[in-house]
């Protein structure tokens, strides 16, 4: 029967052209479908006579299943090209290193925060800390501060509220990170060396003062530490944290409860053309209050300052971030607006080392 056989040659051809999954299903349909060409066909089988259809019936069923599996096979093989294609498209080589694009960046104080950690670390120095709602035993009286003392007026404190009845001293939101002095020296006693740094509060607000601040505080306990000690680990510290060579500090006698002597530190600087520059000119700029730490505030701490002596200093995070990298305003500091943050911000994975450079 030469349809059955030009069907045949027809479709094959069609369905080995077929592109892709929908030319392919049109070929089924146009062949296969109900009112497909081999449907017909079939049709026609009954206007035949018995002879006829003896031999049409079977070759007409066999055309079918013969072009239905070479659909099947076509089908199976476009759909293998297409993976094929996309393994190829999509290929990803997963040995190669990470290149994370994090959306976010470190805040200026967080920086500074890592930048004197590690520079302390390599002095000796550990990280402390305490609570920012501190009892006012902590914040004050320890630290050689008692009640009716000019100090506490000074400060500024925000109080907490106490409860009805309760005629204890309120606590307070810490004034200055000193309290954590006491802390260390109660958890870990002598000979230690710690560095604080945390948040502070006080109730002030203008363009250099918001109410809460960041400080550090330093202290370091010894058999025979002295103002000579304290000197070099402050040389050291400006020298590292500004990244200069040659940094000059000059130690002004002042006064502080918790030390006997009492220095405020200046470093040398310069201002021309409003361009801050360190270790340079004609200018002194304060940076810190230190000293020798005052006997009361080592027996309060539960240390005996006839075996052991101890120097301390406390630094306006905050001020130094604003000295390193030219931040003009410290309100904006804590205004959360995204575009400073961009502009002012650090990448988030580089973590500030001696090593691998501090603001690098
Ligand atoms: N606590 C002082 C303040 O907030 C800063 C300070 C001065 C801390 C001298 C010290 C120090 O440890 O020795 O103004």
């Amino acid at each position: 029967m030469d349809g059955v056989a030009e069907l045949r040659a027809k479709y094959l051809a069609k369905v080995a052209q077929a592109g892709d999954a929908a030319a392919l299903e049109a070929v089924r349909l146009a062949a296969l479908g109900k009112k497909g060409e081999v449907a017909l066909m079939m049709r026609g089988l009954g206007q035949m006579d018995a002879e006829a259809r003896k031999s049409a019936g079977p070759a007409l069923n066999a055309l079918k299943d013969e072009l239905d599996s070479a659909i099947r096979a076509r089908r199976a093989s476009l759909e293998d090209a297409a993976l094929e294609a996309r393994l190829r498209a999509e290929w990803l080589d997963v040995t190669l290193p990470g290149r994370p694009r994090p959306a976010g960046t470190i805040h200026p104080v967080s920086q500074v925060m890592d930048e004197l950690t590690a520079i302390f670390a390599d002095m000796g120095f550990a990280v402390a800390e305490g609570p920012q709602v501190e009892s006012d035993w902590f914040n004050f009286d320890a630290l050689n501060i008692p009640p009716e003392h000019p100090a506490r007026q000074e400060m500024d404190t925000f109080y907490m509220a106490r409860a009805p009845g309760d005629n204890r001293p309120p606590h307070v939101l810490r004034t200055h990170t000193s309290p954590v002095q006491i802390r260390a020296m109660q958890a870990q006693g002598a000979p230690l060396r710690v560095i604080a740094p945390g948040r502070v509060y006080r109730m002030d607000m203008d363009q250099t003062h918001t109410p809460m601040f960041h400080q550090v505080e330093g202290l370091a306990i010894d058999r025979d530490l002295s103002m000579a000690n304290l000197k070099w680990v402050l040389e050291e510290f400006c020298r590292a944290y500004f990244e200069v060579d040659g940094v000059e500090l000059r130690f002004r006698a002042s006064h502080f409860p918790f030390t006997e002597p009492s220095a405020e530190v200046d470093i040398r600087c310069s201002w021309e053309g409003g361009q801050l520059k360190i270790g340079e000119g004609e200018s002194w700029m304060e940076i810190l209050g230190s000293g020798m730490v005052h006997p009361h505030v080592l027996r309060a701490g539960g240390i005996d300052p006839d075996a052991w002596q101890g120097f301390a200093f406390g630094m306006g995070i905050d001020r130094i971030a604003m000295l390193k990298y030219g931040i003009p305003d410290l309100r904006a500091f804590f205004e959360s607006d995204l575009r400073w943050l961009r502009h002012y911000g650090f990448a988030a994975l580089d973590v500030p080392s001696l090593a691998g450079g501090l603001s690098a």
